[in-house]
């Protein structure tokens, strides 16, 4: 390549806009929010799993909706194959269930934290790549599948030390916003012309909203009187003022039965009502729900929903599901932003000092052990002064310092120091080698 002018000069290769570096400090960060999403998940006895990170283009074409479709990496590969790399992880679950759901006791709960990747508009708060925490239950219609996955998302970031004054979910159901539509006389063919006005309500504006609206066929007051209703309105409202109209009660005995699950399991104070809520995404057919940090600074944390139609339209067997994706970007701004990304400094179990070149031989063998014992450990690579040993041992961030020193050694010893208190022990040799000693304790 290089007759491409430039190409050889290694200054001039960037990081692409919209990918980020992670540097050990960074990771650590990853690290943590992936700890807590794992324990999180797990303690709701959901299994992990993953798939390839590029699928067949058609995956995505014809099922995500087209703002996703509009944001694919895709390309033709060496095999003529129309490929793209994956832009959610929510299509490749239904397409690897509707392969192996058959053989799985229902229902199925699995979570993964794939990496993804979508061509977006540089703004804050959306990147090109992210990694997104996905949860999932499929093989289950009921309502409690909604509230336990919500649930599962609310855990992961009270784990990470968020709580209901930081975060909030604000959740909707589709049907249920289907129902009132038809309730006000809006005929179902612009039904989705409408949840798409409501989509970007919040960040366009009413007046925007209404104009859209009324352009949809609905009239000014139509329009004003579906805004208000959607703004405002809670359930107990809506109960009362869709109290004919069975289809409308139906789909809110059901929300009621949602968020009364959700305040058992002990979130009431994190989860709001909201139908602004609708989802870009095409396959919602039930529940939907984003959350958001409380001061509406930041762009969705989270979104998910129930999407009832989506393994039968990959050629698998009907099965009902209801899941979400959490991104590591909005996320990782607000825990910044509160405090909650902890100080991050390296660390290691052991750093063995030699002050004797001759020992080099011994000093190898004693990090052998130690490693094998289960210890991290480190140790200069050639010959240095004790003095500038111990300061990379502290540097480092050693717990203890391992000396393995002339005297010691011809005594059948080793002297190790613990880094933080200054106390110093004497170990047996014999010991150290062959594992029995904790480096802790004399
Ligand atoms: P989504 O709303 O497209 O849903 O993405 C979920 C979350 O991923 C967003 O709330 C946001 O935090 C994060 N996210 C999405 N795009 C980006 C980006 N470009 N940069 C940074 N973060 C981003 C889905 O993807 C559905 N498949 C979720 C789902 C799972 N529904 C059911 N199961």
């Amino acid at each position: 390549l290089g007759y491409i002018r430039g190409v050889n000069k290694p200054e001039n290769i960037k990081r692409l806009p919209g990918f980020r570096d992670f540097a050990p400090q960074e990771l650590a960060v990853r690290a943590r929010t992936f700890d807590a999403w794992r324990a999180a998940a797990q303690s709701f006895g959901f299994q992990e799993y993953d798939g390839p990170p590029l699928e067949p283009v058609d995956l995505y074409t014809r099922k995500s909706g087209d703002e996703i479709v509009g944001q694919l990496y895709d390309f033709v590969d060496k095999g003529e194959r129309h490929v793209a790399l994956r832009p959610e992880m929510t299509p490749s679950l239904a397409r690897i269930l509707a392969q192996k759901s058959r053989a799985l006791p229902k229902p199925i709960r699995w979570f993964s934290m794939p990496q993804l990747f979508r061509y977006e508009r540089q703004q804050r708060g959306r990147l090109r790549e992210h990694f997104q925490w996905n949860v999932d239950i499929v093989g289950e219609a009921g309502i409690g599948a909604d509230a336990e996955v919500l649930a599962v998302a609310l855990e992961g970031l009270r784990l990470l030390g968020l709580t209901e004054r930081d975060v909030e979910a604000r959740v909707s159901d589709r049907p249920l916003l289907r129902a009132i539509l038809m309730a006000l006389g809006i005929p179902e063919a612009t039904h989705d012309a409408v949840f798409q006005v409501i989509d970007k309500l919040e960040r366009a504006g009413p007046e925007w909203a209404r104009e859209r609206l009324s352009g949809a066929g609905i009239g000014p007051a139509g329009a004003d009187e579906l805004l208000g209703l959607i703004s405002d309105a809670g359930p107990e409202d809506l109960a009362q003022r869709f109290r004919a109209n069975d289809a409308v009660i139906e789909r809110l005995d059901i929300t009621r039965d949602y968020l009364e699950r959700l305040r058992s399991l002990g979130f009431a104070a994190w989860v709001s009502f909201d139908l602004t809520i609708v989802r870009g995404l095409a396959y919602y057919t039930g529940t939907v729900f984003e959350i958001f940090d409380r001061a509406r600074d930041l762009r969705a944390l989270c979104g998910g929903g129930r999407y009832d139609r989506l393994l039968e339209l990959v050629g698998g067997d009907p099965l009902p599901a209801v899941g979400f994706g959490m991104g590591d970007v909005v996320l990782g701004e607000l825990l910044e932003e509160r405090g909650l990304v902890p100080e991050w400094t390296p660390a290691v179990d052991a750093f063995i000092v030699l002050p004797d070149a001759d020992l080099r031989s011994r000093g190898l063998e004693v990090a052998a052990a130690l490693r094998r014992g289960g210890n991290s450990v480190l140790y200069a690579f050639s010959e240095d002064g004790v003095r500038r040993q111990f300061k990379t041992a502290s540097a480092s961030g050693a717990r203890f310092a391992v000396v393995v020193g002339p005297d010691e050694v011809a005594r059948g010893q080793i002297l190790i120091r613990d880094m933080g208190t200054g106390d110093e022990y004497n170990h047996d040799l014999t010991n150290i080698l062959n594992g029995t000693a904790r480096l802790g304790s004399a």
